[in-house]
């Protein structure tokens, strides 16, 4: 399979600090990457890059080959979705949250659809008119994951989604993400400081200080 994206001599400066430098990389359709890398280091910073919510100060990044720049960055964050590292809900109840990827697809809402998600991440139908201030942050960071997920983008990224979350929960999104990889070829791009999800990982990207190395 080729390359679904591309990202090439990237570099990311705030006023004098050079926060990436020159990254490169080739990631393939269907692939499960995983980025590690001490604090600090700019892979949230990549992936907001990535995900067309920050725009590199130079280099290039091409998706389905054609540089980011040339999406629509609305219909773009549909196809390459991020998941935030301490992800917020808004609204008022988590329906507000499951209702807004149909909102901005122009569909209407399917609360069976709903259901079936929170279910997928160990939560049930009762969680659909809860307030999002009655909910734990466990809770939170698995509904706020759902926001990505109801409908498939091409490339998921999650920054530290699982981070707070119990290993029986974790092994749950685990088992998910690993499941829409294998059967949907989903690409992945996990960033994550989770002992075990380092030593399990396929393929490993180090950052440090703005590189890879
Ligand atoms: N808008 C900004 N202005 C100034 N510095 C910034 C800005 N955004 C990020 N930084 C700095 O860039 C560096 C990289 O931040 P980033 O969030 O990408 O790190 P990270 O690798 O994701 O770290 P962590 O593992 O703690 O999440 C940090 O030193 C951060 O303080
Ligand atoms: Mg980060």
């Amino acid at each position: 399979m080729g390359n679904i994206l591309e990202i090439k001599n990237l570099s990311y400066k705030v006023e004098d600090k050079e926060i990436l430098k020159h990254i490169n990389l080739q990631v393939e359709s269907g692939e499960y990457l995983t980025f590690v890398g001490p604090s600090g280091s700019g892979k949230s910073t990549l992936m907001r890059i990535v995900a067309s919510m920050l725009t590199a100060t130079s280099g290039d990044v091409i998706f389905d080959g054609m540089s980011i720049k040339d999406y629509e960055p609305i219909k773009y964050r549909q196809r390459v979705s991020y998941a935030f590292q301490q992800p917020t809900l808004f609204g008022k109840t988590v329906k507000d949250n499951l209702e807004f990827p149909f909102l901005v697809r122009n569909q209407e809402y399917d609360q069976k659809k709903a259901i079936s998600a929170l279910e997928m991440v160990n939560l049930d139908e009762s969680y659909i008119n809860k307030s999002v201030n009655d909910i734990s942050g466990g809770e939170k960071q698995r509904i706020a994951l759902l926001r990505n997920l109801l409908f498939r983008p091409e490339i998921l990224i999650t920054d530290e989604v699982t981070t707070g979350l119990d290993t029986e929960n974790k092994e749950i999104v685990h088992q998910m993400l690993e499941r829409f990889n294998k059967e949907d070829k989903m690409t992945i791009l996990r960033v994550t400081h989770d002992e075990s999800e380092i030593e399990r990982a396929a393929k490993k990207i180090t950052i440090k200080d703005g590189e890879i190395i």
